[in-house]
């Protein structure tokens, strides 16, 4: 019987692809679904859930119709010729994916609020020496980045007390959160962040926007938290803001190149804290629910709201 259902294909290096494979079984009974290597028949792919796929995929599938992402950020597919431009591609916007975000945003920011940072380093010097600190009310968080995620992120750190403002490429009104777009709003959400969290697509407006120069910008002894790209922080700029002062802290879940070289150094500054990508993980169960819903979408000839635009680039 499945022998006749159209083929959706999943490509992925990640190590949970069968998990992926199944709930995407689940979630779309209508196609025949095959890990790619496992796909019966090229010819029959009309759609595949991919993350970093292998070139061959798009060359040996004439008949693909679709591409969604595993995950949120797609800047690895609009880089590659193969994904041809006719070709709809959808990226990941699953709510629970959107709330561990949100939480691991608001951990990072109590971490550094309530100077978890700074005890971690003293308990390695056994020195017991306490830091009073400012509360939540008095803290000025500016989201960089205002899409799904941003929003859920600002929302959480509002209902946690935080005061909380927000910078976007594009001008966007949203109620209750200030808001400011363009270079200059930058540098005043910049100015005004105690914290700084950045949840940016990667385009060619975003890369190395995390520099000295918005560094400069911000109060002394600021925070950053990283969760879009590796690619938005120069990370000489940082380490400079962090030996001189001018930053007293940086968590970053994301690198230029991943995993993170043994001997790039910031696995070693005192004042960086390195996640492995893992802020949000996808999760198959909730992610395969919507990305059957945005295949069907495409394949019925809508326009789903996760459908990429490449101008934009996210
Ligand atoms: C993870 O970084 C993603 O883009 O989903």
């Amino acid at each position: 019987m499945a022998a006749s259902l159209p083929v959706l294909t999943v490509a992925t290096p990640w190590d949970n692809a069968e998990a992926w494979r199944t709930a995407l079984a689940e979630a779309a009974p209508e196609f025949d679904v095959r890990l790619w290597g496992e796909a019966p028949d090229p010819a029959r792919v009309v759609a595949c859930a991919v993350w970093h796929p292998p070139a061959l995929l798009f060359e040996r599938c004439p008949n693909l119709r679709v591409v969604h992402a595993l995950g949120a950020g797609v800047e690895h597919l609009l880089q590659r010729s193969e994904v041809r431009p006719d070709l709809p591609l959808l990226r990941l916007v699953d709510p629970v994916m959107t709330e561990r975000l949100a939480q691991w945003a608001l951990a990072g920011t109590l971490f550094f609020q309530r100077r978890f940072d700074r005890y971690l380093r003293q308990q390695r010097e056994r020195r017991w020496l306490r830091h009073d600190h400012e509360d939540a009310g008095e803290t000025t968080v500016g989201v960089l980045g205002l899409g799904v995620m941003g929003r859920a992120i600002a929302a959480l750190l509002r209902r946690n007390g935080f005061q909380v403002i927000g910078w976007s490429r594009l001008p966007k009104e949203l109620p209750g959160l200030g808001t400011w777009s363009g270079s200059d709003g930058l540098r005043a959400v910049a100015s005004r962040s105690a914290i700084l969290i950045a949840v940016l697509p990667l385009t060619g407006d975003t890369r190395s926007i995390l520099d000295g120069d918005l560094f400069a910008a911000m109060p002394e002894g600021g925070f950053l938290i990283n969760a879009g790209r590796g690619d938005h922080l120069v990370p000489a700029d940082l380490m400079a803001a962090l030996d001189t002062g001018r930053l007293d802290g940086a968590l970053l879940d994301v690198f230029p190149v991943e995993p993170l070289p043994a001997d790039d150094p910031l696995w070693h500054h005192p004042k960086v804290f390195v996640h492995p990508h893992a802020a949000a993980i996808s999760n198959p169960r909730t992610g395969a629910i919507a990305i059957a819903e945005g295949i069907r979408a495409v394949l019925r000839g809508e326009r789903p709201a996760n459908l990429v635009d490449r101008e934009r680039g996210y």
